[in-house]
């Protein structure tokens, strides 16, 4: 049985998103869904390609406590969520790189270690149509990439290792098997 996200093998996950031009109740009507399926599959960020909408939005609640540096300090004090982000973009990426293994609601029970930039400056919109720019680091920043690969159609897949791809070959095989059988 399908679930409400799209599973590795659907095609939408492969789409380009595209602008929203107005933030209208719909839109904030769709990223409250977007949030109530996240928290319903346990995950901590949700694109809307991934329930298969092709708006350039993506949701975010990155629990504090999950994101603080080796001395225990909040990575990103201030940062408010949960949180909308419409357009977003990344405006600014800093060259040192950070590696941690990432999930993927698309991608059930797979975890790869991926490199990024440690840190990012994201410009968005708000739910309520507000221009915002963060300045992301730790897990949030990671979270940011990882949503934003979404709207590109962009997936975990691809930033894997082929020696990844191999080792994790039958999962990735089950997921579009699963696929075929659901459409
Ligand atoms: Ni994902």
């Amino acid at each position: 049985m399908a679930g409400p996200v799209c599973i590795y093998g659907n095609p939408v996950l492969r789409k380009q998103s595209e602008h929203v031009n107005a933030v209208t109740d719909e839109i904030r009507a769709l990223a409250d869904r977007m949030l109530g399926i996240m928290y319903s599959a346990e995950g901590i960020g949700l694109a809307a390609e991934q329930i298969g909408r092709t708006e350039a939005l993506f949701v975010l609640d990155v629990p504090p406590r999950a994101d603080e540096d080796e001395m225990g300090r909040p990575n990103n004090p201030g940062v408010k969520m949960p949180q909308a982000f419409i357009n977003p973009e990344i405006i600014g990426a800093s060259e040192e790189t950070a590696v941690a293994e990432e999930g993927c609601l698309s991608f059930p029970k797979l975890y790869v270690p991926v490199t990024r930039p440690a840190e990012v400056v994201v410009r968005f919109l708000d739910r309520d149509g507000n221009e915002q720019v963060i300045n992301a680091k730790g897990l949030l920043a990671r979270a940011i990439q990882h949503e934003l690969d979404h709207l590109h159609g962009v997936l975990l897949v691809d930033h894997m290792t082929s020696i990844a791809k191999v080792a994790h070959a039958l999962l990735l095989r089950k997921f579009k098997k699963e696929n075929k059988a659901a459409r």
